[in-house]
């Protein structure tokens, strides 16, 4: 009686039903807005995959067009330099998108397992020191978290929701980069390059004439979605609703995640072990106009008042890429009472490196902010350069 109905419930979803003929699912290792990840083993050879499942009942058109752009993303970033940063994209089994008579409408993304864990978890256990999280530990995973997003920005992808969920890390500490729901690939036209003005000089020119052409880029329509990345880790030009952003926005997330290890570094012991927000370096509750703010407290720790008060100080050239006198003004009148950060003096000796490193990633000025391949160039990562090339 009941293989009776399991097996009429699987002629009901014709995609679960082709899925099970080669799968076999195993458990529950994640949960999302639009579905679970489940880890299954491949009958045939016993290996284990990671399939995506999102139920597409009632699901807005928008979803849709989002799940299709992920999964074409993951397919094309599989072919190029990102390959081995990113889980392998096996198969997708789906029923048929605009078929609305059927009961149930699915989709299974079937991709390489990654064995390990979500950054997120490792940086869980870092601060409760259930791992003892060393600074050349950390100076391992940016470097290999930096090379997965130069990669994939050298596919021109922007992956727009960099956050330590979104990163699996392996006992190796080699991390791949997952969830491609808000990827998408740059804009043409942008007004950014992945190669950043290295001199003082080139940076006042680069900003003048950033200045100079405000009221034309003012008129250009916007590009790019306003609401990506996750709060604790957006960029400033995305919290301002700039018309458009790039590759930084993700640069500013890795240098987010960075400040949050470096909190969790066993020779820097001063964080409470129960208070996840402790760790976060922009403690921003709201994000107005995204995500408004209601009251006074959340009014005070906006995500851009959060974000000068601890970067400080921002001159003429680091603001000349906002588009209206307005907002310029109001940006550095924010910063303006405390002195420019410069993260080398806040932590201890052993993590001045990455603090260097730090300071490149949460450049205000999107423009001037260093890209993941410039990143990778710093003294810090020498040893490990060497170690990588083959
Ligand atoms: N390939 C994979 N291997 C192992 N675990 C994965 C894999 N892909 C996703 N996960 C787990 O599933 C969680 C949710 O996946 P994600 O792609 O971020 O979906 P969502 O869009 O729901 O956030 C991740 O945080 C991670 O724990
Ligand atoms: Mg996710």
């Amino acid at each position: 009686m009941q293989q009776h109905s399991r097996k009429q419930s699987l002629t009901n979803r014709k995609a679960l039903h082709e899925l099970s003929k080669s799968y076999e699912l195993m458990e529950v290792i994640g949960r999302g807005v639009e579905g679970s990840v489940l880890r299954a083993a491949e009958i045939k050879t016993g290996k284990n995959v990671a399939i995506k499942h999102i139920k597409l009942d009632q699901m807005h058109p928008y979803i849709i067009k989002k799940l299709i752009r992920e999964v074409q993303i993951q397919r094309e970033l599989s072919l190029g330099p990102a390959a081995e940063f990113i889980p392998k994209m096996v198969s997708v089994v789906t029923d048929d998108l605009l078929q609305e008579s059927l009961e149930h409408r699915e989709m299974f993304i079937v991709m390489e397992y990654v064995d390990g864990m979500t950054l997120k978890q490792f940086i869980d256990k870092a601060q409760s020191r259930e791992i003892e999280l060393t600074s050349s530990m950390c100076t391992t995973i940016v470097f290999n978290l930096l090379r997965a997003v130069a990669a994939v920005h050298k596919s021109n992808v922007i992956h727009r929701d960099i956050k330590p969920a979104n990163i699996l890390i392996k006992k190796d500490l080699n991390v791949k980069l997952c969830d491609f729901g808000l990827a998408r690939t740059c804009p043409s036209g942008s007004d950014f390059r992945i190669e950043v003005p290295h001199t003082k000089d080139a940076r006042k020119d680069l900003a003048k004439s950033l200045y100079e052409s405000r009221h034309e880029r003012r008129q250009k329509p916007r590009q790019v979605s306003p609401h990506v990345v996750s709060r604790i880790y957006r960029a400033p030009e995305v919290a301002l609703l700039h018309p458009t952003y790039s590759f930084p926005i993700d640069v500013w997330a890795v240098g987010c995640i960075i400040a949050e290890l470096l909190q969790c570094v066993s020779e820097y012991h001063e964080l409470s072990a129960e208070d996840e927000y402790a760790r976060y370096l922009f403690k921003a509750i709201s994000c107005d106009p995204l995500s408004p703010s209601g009251s006074v407290e959340e009014m005070e720790n906006d995500l851009l008042k959060v974000i000068l008060r601890i970067l400080g100080r921002q001159g003429t050239a680091d603001v000349q890429f906002l588009n209206r006198k307005g907002v310029m003004k109001i940006v550095k009148k924010i910063g303006e009472e405390n002195p420019k950060i410069k993260f080398a003096d806040e932590f201890p000796e052993s993590c001045k490196g990455l603090a260097k490193v730090l300071q490149g990633c949460l450049m205000f000025n999107p423009h001037f902010r260093y890209s993941a391949e410039m990143l990778l160039d710093q003294p810090v990562f020498s040893d490990l350069r060497m170690l990588s090339c083959p």
